[in-house]
């Protein structure tokens, strides 16, 4: 396979993760990194030896790629995707794909038309324990969930927002503790319950928070078209990042998650249990814990998809089905909290 020629879009944060996984896989390239911050595209461009751009539209025009991540506020990811597919270019997005429905949507007809690859990253259902979970719901040694919560309690003070030019705001982030955080639960459970959402109530709340004017408490209810019911609960009034917490009721027994373990108990007794192992050893230059270490695990899959060795695993199409449901968490807030602010 020839190394793709790969950059990435946006050098804050998460982009880290992007860039060291490029580092350490054999498949690609790292031809160029742009942030319209430029001290932050120099030092990326440094740190990586690699060239620096302030314009993703210079770059595109200057440079070969095959590839490009997105690491960006949540309402530029559809913008420089569909920029990007008109250039020719296969995209990874970071999460969220947008933040309206129909952007996303949009976006990912665009894909199809040019025939490019759009992934999306949802690095946790990479994680060992989420995929021991997925096996037995499929293998049917679980067989499939019938009832569900998910559990996010996370310390997001007002500083958070304050050191930051988007997060925390309707326009840019697209809302706050569901979009950004409670994302990743959210998606792990409905890719474990896998059927159609029919209802999605939910109820929004800014309880604590001063400077940013999104959610920093959500709770709410999805209704499947199997039956299934999955509850929700998520806030970042917490003083610690406490791990996340998902439980399912499946046919056969029990699971207790996290990202960092499964514990799953089946209804004969039997116990079955796993801590998360990196699958890619990558040494991460930085980043959380709770991101764990499976961002190269989904890169190297992305990229054997664009060389064509491999079905993409989540597209953008896949990655729509928690994209309405976030979209929808919003739409049908009870306490009408998103609409009175935005
Ligand atoms: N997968 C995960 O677990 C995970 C964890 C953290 C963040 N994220 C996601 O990653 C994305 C980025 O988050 P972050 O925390 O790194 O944000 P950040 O603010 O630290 O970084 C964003 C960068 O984009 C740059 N930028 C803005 N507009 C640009 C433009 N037009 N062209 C080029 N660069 C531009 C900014 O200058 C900034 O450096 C978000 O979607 C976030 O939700 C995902």
């Amino acid at each position: 396979m020839n190394k793709l020629k790969v950059a990435v879009i946006g050098c804050g944060n998460i982009s880290v993760m992007h860039l060291d996984s490029i580092e350490a896989l054999d498949e690609a390239e790292l031809v160029a990194v742009c942030d319209i911050k430029p001290e932050r595209a120099a030092a990326a461009a440094e740190k990586y030896h690699t060239k620096a751009y302030t314009d993703y539209h210079e770059m595109f025009a200057k440079e070969k790629l095959d590839v490009i991540h997105l690491c960006l506020p949540h309402y530029l990811h559809t913008i420089v995707a569909k920029d990007a597919f008109q250039a020719g270019i296969h995209v990874l997005s970071e999460k969220p794909m947008s933040i309206r429905y129909e952007d996303a949507v949009s976006a990912v007809e665009m894909a199809e038309q040019c025939g490019l690859q759009y992934g999306i990253i949802f690095q946790c259902r990479y994680n060992t324990p989420s995929m021991l979970v997925k096996k037995r719901i499929v293998d049917g040694r679980l067989g499939a969930v019938k009832c569900g919560r998910t559990t996010l309690t996370w310390y997001r003070p007002d500083n958070y927002y304050g050191g930051s030019d988007w997060k925390g705001t309707w326009d840019k982030e697209g809302g706050g503790v569901i979009i950004d955080q409670a994302i990743h639960s959210i998606d792990l459970a409905n890719w474990f319950i896998d059927s159609t959402p029919v209802e999605v109530q939910s109820s929004l709340h800014n309880r604590n928070h001063e400077i940013m004017v999104v959610e920093d408490s959500a709770e709410g209810l999805i209704k499947y078209e199997n039956g299934c019911l999955l509850s929700f609960f998520a806030m970042n009034n917490y003083l610690i990042d406490e791990p996340i917490e998902i439980r399912l009721v499946c046919e056969h027994g029990t699971v207790r998650l996290s990202y960092d373990e499964a514990v799953i108990t089946y209804d004969d007794g039997t116990v079955e249990s796993v801590v998360n192992q990196p699958q890619k050893i990558v040494a991460y230059t930085g980043g959380k814990p709770y991101w764990g270490k499976q961002h190269a695990v989904q890169i190297d899959q992305f990229y054997r998809a664009v060389a064509g060795l491999d079905a993409l695993e989540i597209s953008g199409k896949e990655a729509l089905k928690i994209q309405k449901i976030i979209c929808d968490i919003y739409q049908n807030d009870d306490n009408k909290f998103a609409k009175k602010q935005r």
